[in-house]
């Protein structure tokens, strides 16, 4: 899949904010030495803990990989909702600017040559990229949208790839309603990683 690498010319990195929510698990390591992916898709990416986190992964392994990010960088309902601390946006007059966080990370992590950002929504990006072996939902964590990204991207995986996403055991989100309905309806068991994360293989 073709990658669009960011033209960095002129851009100045923000100093490094890397916070995320379990992006730092072990289970990103753990799937990316069985998969080994020369392609990943990553929908909702936020401040790019968890993609850079894959990014490293797949370098350690000697793996050339391609790490789309999906996102449109503009949050989703509980980060109005629940907003500020971890959810702060960085509006600037009245228009988040969390993407240019995301990216001086990317720049200051050294991982800009395999990140290739896709500021759309999760259900456009499903309509722009080819297939992948590695996909992590980890967009909006409402049923219908984690319901949506799943069988939007789906069809992206290939044999022998993997689905994941986090916030499993999250009794705020209905990530869990999500993905057992999905696996009920088609006769697939899901796995669960430390309580948190679901997994689906194809
Ligand atoms: C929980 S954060 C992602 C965290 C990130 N994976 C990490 O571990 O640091 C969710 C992200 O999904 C994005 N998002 C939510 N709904 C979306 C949608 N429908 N399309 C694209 N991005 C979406 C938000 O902008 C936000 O950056």
């Amino acid at each position: 899949m073709e990658g669009n690498m960011v033209n960095l010319e002129g851009f100045v990195p923000m100093r490094s904010d890397l916070r995320g929510w379990q992006s730092d698990s072990p289970i990103f390591d753990r799937l990316v030495s069985e998969v080994k992916p020369t392609e990943v898709i990553e929908v909702g990416s936020w401040k790019g803990a968890s993609a850079i986190h894959m990014a490293k992964a797949c370098r350690a392994l000697g793996l050339k990989t391609a790490i789309h990010c999906v996102d449109t960088w503009l949050g989703a309902v509980e980060f109005r909702t629940m907003g500020g601390g971890e959810r702060d946006l960085m509006e600037r007059f009245g228009y988040p600017q969390v993407y240019y966080q995301f990216l001086s990370n990317v720049v200051n992590e050294g991982v800009a040559d395999m990140i290739d950002p896709l500021p759309v929504t999760s259900l456009d990006g499903a309509k722009l990229l080819g297939k992948a072996d590695l996909i992590y939902i980890d967009a909006s964590h409402d049923l219908k949208s984690v319901t949506e990204d799943i069988e939007a991207y789906m069809p992206l995986l290939r044999d022998g790839g993997v689905m994941f996403g986090d916030d499993y055991g999250n009794s705020v989100f209905q990530v869990r309603e999500a993905v057992d309905g999905w696996c009920a309806r088609n006769g697939v068991t899901p796995e669960i990683y430390d309580g948190w994360f679901w997994v689906i293989r194809r």
